[in-house]
């Protein structure tokens, strides 16, 4: 089954939202099949991200991201990295979607309370990134709701 990583980032657990956020993700039929709190140490968001190491909004990304604990969620669904996006929106929460995740929840583009892979090969690399892989529940869609 496809998988995906989920990162409630630390505007969501300040405003107390994990809960809400995550009730989003087990409705719209994600598995939760790893889940821990933690706070990213500058190095591990750099890592993280190093991808955007070049772009503008690096170092104000980094800060963020290191500025309160997060909570990383290891999800699973069909078509997991696809419908992950779909149900957080875009980017910026003011060009997302009605009813999606950031429209309904997020402040700014720097600030959008969550991170979803975008694509199957980054999602695998980043639950590794967290999760080792005898943390992760592989029997949690059987039976289903
Ligand atoms: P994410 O990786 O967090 O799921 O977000 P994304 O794919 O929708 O966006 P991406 O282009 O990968 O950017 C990663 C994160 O960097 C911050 N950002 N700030 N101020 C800006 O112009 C800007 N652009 C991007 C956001 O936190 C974004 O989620
Ligand atoms: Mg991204």
């Amino acid at each position: 089954m496809e998988k995906t990583l989920a990162i409630l980032k630390p505007d969501c657990v300040r405003k107390r939202l994990v809960g809400a956020v995550a009730a989003r993700i087990e409705e719209a039929g994600f598995a939760i099949c790893g889940m821990r709190m933690l706070l990213l140490s500058q190095r591990d968001a750099e890592a993280f991200y190093q991808v955007h190491q070049s772009r503008p909004f690096f170092a104000e990304l980094v800060r963020f991201m290191t500025s309160g604990p997060v909570v990383v969620m290891a999800l699973e669904r069909e078509n997991a990295v696809a419908g992950f996006r779909a149900l957080i929106g875009a980017t910026d929460p003011a060009e997302a979607a009605e009813g999606t995740v950031r429209r309904d929840f997020a402040d700014s583009k720097g600030e959008n309370i969550v991170h979803g892979s975008d694509s199957v090969a980054n999602g695998q690399r980043e639950i590794s990134f967290f999760f080792a892989t005898r943390d992760l529940n592989e029997r949690i869609l059987l039976p289903q709701p």
